[in-house]
């Protein structure tokens, strides 16, 4: 998808909108950015971001879940697991993420997203200040012993192609912002992460 390269783009402008960012962060009394987690299938990515996201809206923060396996149900239903349709599997959840944080909500992504290159260009797109990688780090045993939807079996059995982990490769971040250890308690895993949010000063007590 190489959108910027057509010549129809040049002729839309952009409008700046009276209402602003800061004018909704305000509205909303937090900072606005998006949570991305990283991770292997099973590794516990969608787990950690619901319960987050399960406290933070009890805090009264206003937020979104958005979730791989739920967006491949509809905006991304015609996406693969191919190298390119992964690609634009993030780049689409990637945009919607951005119109939502551009709302003033704290938007929790939960995308196994393989490649740096892909998470790299979420970063570039929100912008250092509204964006935070967090790896689930969970090894590939542990996920697999789980395997909560039997896809692990499926693709051993040799039923299920480019299976990331199996036949897919995983690309381990280098350096990302919050490091999760999956072997960990999910409440310590909550506290690590409100912790971080709060000395960041992107939540208040
Ligand atoms: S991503 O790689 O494009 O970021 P995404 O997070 O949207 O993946 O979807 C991953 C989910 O799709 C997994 O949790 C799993 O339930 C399901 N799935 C189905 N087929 C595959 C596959 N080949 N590789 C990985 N996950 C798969």
């Amino acid at each position: 998808m190489m959108l910027q390269n057509k010549n129809y783009i040049k002729n839309i402008i952009w409008h700046n909108h009276l209402v602003t960012c800061t004018d909704r962060e305000q509205h909303h009394g937090h900072k606005s950015i998006l949570l991305w987690f990283t991770g292997l299938s099973g590794s516990g990515k969608s787990t950690i971001a619901s319960e987050m996201e399960y406290i933070l809206y009890h805090l009264g923060i206003s937020t979104y879940l958005l979730d791989g396996d739920n967006l491949r149900h509809g905006l991304c239903r015609d996406l693969d697991f191919n190298v390119n349709d992964r690609k634009e599997n993030i780049r689409r959840v990637a945009e919607v993420a951005k119109l939502m944080v551009d709302a003033g909500l704290i938007v929790l992504a939960a995308f196994i997203s393989p490649y740096r290159s892909d998470r790299k260009m979420v970063r570039n797109l929100l912008g250092h200040e509204r964006f935070l990688e967090i790896f689930m780090d969970t090894p590939l045993e542990i996920c697999e012993a789980r395997d909560p939807k039997g896809l692990y079996k499926k693709a051993r059995a040799g039923k299920l192609k480019n299976f990331t982990g199996l036949n897919a490769v995983y690309e381990v971040p280098d350096a990302p912002d919050i490091y999760l250890n999956g072997q960990q308690l999910v409440t310590k895993l909550i506290d690590q992460l409100l912790d971080f949010l709060f000395h960041h000063n992107i939540i208040k007590v």
